[in-house]
């Protein structure tokens, strides 16, 4: 069928038409939250890269979880900030440590949302880098048992999931064997399984305070240019055991996602991260795009590559939309 006989316009005349051809649909279903916790009481500092988001302490970040469950998004992801940061990065798996501490009061109180924490050392360590350094290097092998104790530290707390970050070789086996091994075997790993050196998380290192001091993370994160690679990161976190696979950032990786869609039969999120979110905030307060069409334009995207799970500083003004 060819012009004259078929005409794409005559499905786009008018928008009842639109909407019944649509192929993709954004759900408050699809979405997860992140927020970043800080030390402190009724703190609630505004993230200035990222507009209407903030560091807030455990009371305020319970509150705002209710907020949250309220619009009907399904979980939140949770980074932390301790108070102190050591080159072992022992906030990340002390007991009462700022994480563990907020998971179990919004468990306590807000239970009906998935708490997912972020597993990674970069918060935590001195030095700002994902895992233990040793010899001027980022050691994969000491990172993992430091990655497998606060994973189970989270589970302890109370944790739905958790979601280790580090790109760490092995870091799924080793967090699931932990899990398992202390009775959480029905703890989920969501696993940032393809996760590049990407200098979009900029604003996020001022939200989390976690630039390395020294170097990058190219070391342990992927290169941009490959594509294989990806596939081959994701291969090996399905065989360690991950329940969910990831692709991160988004935007600039919508092959990627859509490969991963293809060729992996496990549910996928996709980590639309802080910088895809500023650079349409900046744009827009400048009055060079329209933020919520730009927002739109750029999730549905990321479903219509594949993505099953959106990650995203956009979720709550979403769910606000589509709830209406
Ligand atoms: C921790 C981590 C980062 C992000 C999520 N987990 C930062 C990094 O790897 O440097 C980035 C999230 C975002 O930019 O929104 N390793």
């Amino acid at each position: 069928m060819q012009f004259p006989e078929y005409r794409p316009r005559r499905l786009r005349k008018n928008e009842n038409f639109r909407r019944l051809i649509r192929e993709t649909r954004l759900s408050v279903d699809d979405l997860i939250y992140p927020l970043f916790v800080v030390p402190g009481k009724n703190v609630k500092k505004q993230i200035q890269s990222m507009p209407g988001n903030f560091q807030m302490s455990i009371d305020n970040i319970v509150a705002e979880a209710q907020k949250v469950r309220e619009l009907g998004i399904p979980g939140i992801l949770l980074f932390g900030i301790p108070s102190r940061k050591d080159e072992l990065a022992t906030g990340a798996f002390a007991k009462a440590g700022i994480i563990q501490q907020a998971v179990l009061r919004i468990k306590k109180e807000v239970p009906d949302i998935l708490v997912i924490t972020d597993v990674c050392l970069c918060e935590y360590t001195s030095h700002g880098h994902c895992g233990m350094i040793e010899n001027g290097m980022v050691d994969n092998d000491t990172t993992l048992e430091v990655l497998a104790e606060t994973a189970v530290s989270h589970a302890r707390a109370g944790a739905d999931m958790v979601a280790p970050s580090a790109m760490m070789d092995g870091q799924i086996a080793a967090i699931r064997e932990g899990l398992d091994e202390n009775s959480f075997e029905n703890v989920p790993v969501m696993a940032y399984a393809a996760k590049y050196a990407s200098c979009f998380y900029g604003p996020f290192r001022e939200a989390a305070e976690s630039a390395p001091q020294v170097g990058d993370r190219k070391g342990y994160q992927m290169d941009p240019a490959n594509g294989d690679e990806a596939m081959r990161e994701i291969t090996l976190d399905v065989a360690e055991g991950a329940d969910i696979i990831m692709v991160k950032p988004a935007l600039p990786y919508l092959d990627i996602i859509y490969r991963a869609k293809q060729e992996f039969d496990l549910p996928l999120a996709a980590y639309n991260v802080s910088g895809e979110f500023a650079m349409i905030k900046a744009a827009a307060s400048l009055g060079w795009l329209d933020e919520e069409r730009a927002m739109l334009e750029s999730l549905t995207a990321i479903k219509r590559a594949g993505a099953d799970i959106i990650i995203t500083y956009w979720a709550k003004q979403l769910a606000q939309m589509l709830n209406k």
